[in-house]
C-alpha cells in the first residue's frame, strides 16, 4: 500500500497484512491492516502506529512525506499491539514527538515498551491546536481496552476511530465506496462480534457521541474508510450495540457417528416450520468466527455434541469457551445430543452456556441413534424453541 492522501494534509501511512489469518483466535480470512495516519498542519502528527513487523514499512511511508524528525505529536489511540508495538521503533526515528495518551494509556505504554517517553496525558473535552485544524480527544475506555480513545480532527470533520467500526479486509482500494459494500459490511459485522460483542454496553455510548460529531470520514484503525456509508455503519452499530435480536435461530453441533446430527437436522426443520429463519454449522467443518457473527443479531442459539468420554466433543468446548467470553446478548439457547452408556455432554454445555449470559430453555437427549419417535420429538422440541424466539422477540 502506497501513502494516500485522504483529506488535506491527512494520509494514510500504514500497513497490510494480506497474509494475516488468525488475529488471537478469530479468523481473519482477508487478513488486517493496521492504519496509522499522519496529519501534516502547521504541526505535524501522526495517529497511531502499526504493529511491529511493519514499523519499517510505516517510517518508509512517513519519510516520503515529511523527516520523522519533525513529528511533534505521536497520537495513541490505542495501546494493543497491533497499533503501537511500531511506537518503539518510531520513537527512535522522532525522539522529539510527545506520546499523547489518556492515562490509562500511559501505564500501559510504560508497561508494555517500558520507556519514558515524554507524555502528553489528555482526558475527555482536551483540545490540541495544529493551525489549521484541532484535534479533539474522546477517551472511550473498554473500546477496546482501559485505554481506549478516539480523535476527531475538526476541519476536515475526520474522526480516528480506533477498533470501532473497523473490519479485517485488505485491499488496495482505501474507501468503502470503492469497495464491494456487502464484503465489506459482512467484515464489519464479523469484525463487530468477534472483538467488541461483550462490550455492547461501552459501544453503545461511543456510538451516541459519534452520532454528535458532524462527520466526513471515518477513518478507522483496520480496514477501509467510511465516508460514503458513514449513516450505515454508525446504525449497524446501534443496532448490534443494542443487543437487538432478530427471529433467528443459530444450530452449532458436532457428531460423532452421525446421531447428532440427525437430531440437528430435525430440530432444524421444527424451528423452520415457524418461519423464523434458521442456519446450521457442524463445528468441525465450520469457521468459529462466522458461527459467531451469525449468532450476533440471532434470537436463539442451539448447541449439539454427543457425549465422548462423558463430556462434550472438544470442537464444542472450543466454540463455548470463546461464547463464554463474548457473552451474546439476548440469547435464548438449549442443549442437545446423543449419548451411549451414559450422558454428560449437554451438562457441560449448559454449564458453559451459563457463564455465557444466555437464557437458558431445556434441551434434548437421546440414547444411541434416534428412531422415528424420537426424530419426531426432536422436530417438536425444535418448532417449541422456535415459537419460543418468536415470542421473546414480540415483548416490547
Ligand atoms: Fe485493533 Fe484492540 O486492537
Amino acid at each position: 500500500m502506497n501513502k494516500i492522501e485522504i483529506a488535506k494534509g491527512v494520509y494514510n501511512v500504514g500497513a497490510v497484512d494480506w497474509d494475516m489469518r488468525d488475529f488471537h483466535g478469530f479468523t481473519t480470512n482477508r487478513g488486517v491492516t493496521y492504519n496509522s495516519y499522519l496529519i501534516v498542519d502547521e504541526k505535524v502528527c501522526l495517529i497511531d502506529t502499526v504493529k511491529a513487523p511493519f514499523a519499517a514499512e510505516n517510517i518508509e511511508r512517513i519519510s516520503e512525506i515529511i523527516d520523522p524528525t519533525k513529528i511533534d505529536y505521536v497520537i495513541t489511540n490505542h495501546v494493543e499491539p497491533d497499533h503501537s508495538s511500531g511506537l518503539p521503533a518510531l520513537m527512535q526515528k522522532a525522539p522529539q514527538a510527545k506520546v499523547v495518551v489518556t492515562a490509562n494509556g500511559k501505564t500501559e505504554v510504560l508497561k508494555h515498551y517500558q520507556q519514558e517517553y515524554d507524555f502528553m496525558v489528555v482526558k475527555e473535552g482536551d483540545v490540541l491546536d495544529l493551525g489549521k485544524n484541532k484535534l479533539h480527544f474522546v477517551p472511550l475506555p473498554m473500546v477496546h481496552w482501559p485505554d481506549s480513545m478516539v480523535t476527531y480532527l475538526d476541519g476536515e470533520q475526520i474522526l480516528f476511530s480506533s477498533d470501532s467500526f473497523g473490519q479485517h479486509i485488505c485491499t488496495s482500494k482505501r474507501f468503502d465506496d470503492e469497495n464491494d459494500l456487502d464484503k465489506v459490511m459482512y467484515e464489519a459485522a464479523k469484525y463487530y462480534a468477534n472483538i467488541l460483542m461483550p462490550l455492547g454496553k461501552t459501544v453503545s455510548k461511543a456510538v451516541d457521541k459519534t452520532a454528535q460529531m458532524p462527520l466526513k470520514m471515518i477513518a478507522t484503525g483496520h480496514g477501509i474508510i467510511w465516508r460514503s456509508y458513514i449513516d450505515k455503519i454508525v446504525a449497524k452499530y446501534k443496532e448490534w450495540s443494542s443487543g437487538q435480536t432478530k427471529d433467528k435461530v443459530v444450530i452449532a453441533y458436532d457428531s460423532m457417528w452421525g446421531s447428532t446430527e440427525k437430531m440437528a437436522r430435525c430440530i432444524l426443520d421444527g424451528v423452520a416450520a415457524t418461519g423464523v429463519a434458521v442456519k446450521l454449522y457442524k463445528m468441525s467443518d465450520s469457521d468459529r468466527s462466522e458461527v459467531v457473527m451469525e449468532m450476533l443479531d440471532a434470537g436463539g442459539i442451539l448447541l449439539g455434541s454427543p457425549t465422548l468420554h462423558n463430556g462434550m466433543l472438544a470442537t464444542m468446548g472450543a466454540l463455548l469457551i470463546y461464547l463464554k467470553g463474548l457473552k451474546p446478548a439476548n440469547k435464548l439457547a438449549a442443549a442437545f445430543g446423543a449419548y451411549g452408556w451414559a450422558g454428560g455432554a449437554q451438562k457441560d454445555m449448559e454449564e458453559l452456556l451459563k457463564t455465557a449470559g444466555v437464557s437458558l430453555t431445556e434441551g434434548v437427549t437421546l440414547k444411541w441413534v434416534p428412531d422415528k419417535d424420537e426424530m419426531d420429538a426432536c422436530f417438536n422440541f425444535g418448532k417449541e424453541f422456535g415459537q419460543k424466539v418468536l415470542e421473546r422477540n414480540q415483548k416490547p
